[in-house]
């Protein structure tokens, strides 16, 4: 993050990790504008879990896209760690997601071809880690999730709940600050949601990494240390468990 660092001056103060401050998000549909964030506001502590919780269309992947860097907002400021999103290049966005940032999707976005240990392992290669060492790591983590015996099964011959575990062995792999998740467990069934999401905050947990996860599944948000409820593009209550 050197040339990142470099270029930025006006920092974040405060000691949070992800920090979104008035921020506004609208899509233009042709001479129609949606209003998908309308002044967010929120703060995540280092370390610390928090869940954004609301229904269908109220703004929760716009805010986790936005917080993340993989989306600009219309207004409003954004922080991850010292570092202000909106001052960073594409390119130094990039380096920043690839050193700081682990995602977990709904749908896993796997790559079908490869392997459970490659795909488990593509950051390393971005990282330039050698094949060997990537190995090692993979089947580590793998194993940790219980995958041990998986290694080498492609994303079609998984289970739902042990795609989804790839998938956050991939997220976790380069062992990053922050965790983003949206919906991680949409497409499982309670018992398998139940299973990942205590594998996931058990690793994020002993590591002192901090998460913002997205759902609309009351369940789900029991995980976080924190609630935000969002309706319409509003955070509406924030609450602690
Ligand atoms: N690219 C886009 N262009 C236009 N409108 C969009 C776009 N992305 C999202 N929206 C709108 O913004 C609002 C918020 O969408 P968002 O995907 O953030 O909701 P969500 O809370 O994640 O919903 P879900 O639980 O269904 O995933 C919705 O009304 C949606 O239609
Ligand atoms: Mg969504």
């Amino acid at each position: 993050m050197n040339s990142a660092t470099a270029t930025i001056n006006n920092q974040n103060d405060n000691n949070t990790m992800i920090a979104a401050r008035n921020v506004i998000k609208k899509y233009r549909m042709g001479n129609q504008i949606v209003s998908a964030l309308s002044g967010v506001d929120l703060e995540v502590e280092p370390g610390e879990i928090v869940v954004v919780l609301g229904t269908s269309g109220s703004g929760k992947t716009t805010l986790l896209n936005i917080a993340a860097g993989l989306e600009r907002p219309t207004k409003g400021e954004l922080f991850i760690d010292k570092y202000k999103l909106n001052q960073l290049s594409e390119r130094q966005m990039t380096l920043l997601r690839r050193r700081y940032i682990g995602f977990i999707f709904q749908l896993y976005n796997l790559v079908p071809s490869l392997t459970a240990l490659e795909n488990a392992v593509m950051p390393l290669v971005f990282e330039g880690v050698s094949p060997k060492e990537r190995e090692k790591r993979g089947k580590t983590f793998l194993k940790q999730l219980g995958l041990g015996d998986r290694l080498l099964h492609r994303p079609g011959e998984l289970s739902g709940g042990q795609r989804q575990r790839v998938a956050i062995a991939r997220a976790l792999i380069n062992n990053p600050r922050v965790i983003f998740a949206d919906e991680p467990t949409g497409n499982l069934d309670t018992r398998t949601t139940k299973e990942i999401l205590a594998l996931l905050l058990n690793i994020i947990r002993e590591n002192g990494q901090t998460m913002l996860m997205v759902t609309h599944d009351t369940e789900v948000a029991t995980y976080g240390d924190r609630v935000v409820e969002m309706v319409d593009g509003y955070i509406t209550d924030i609450y602690s468990n």
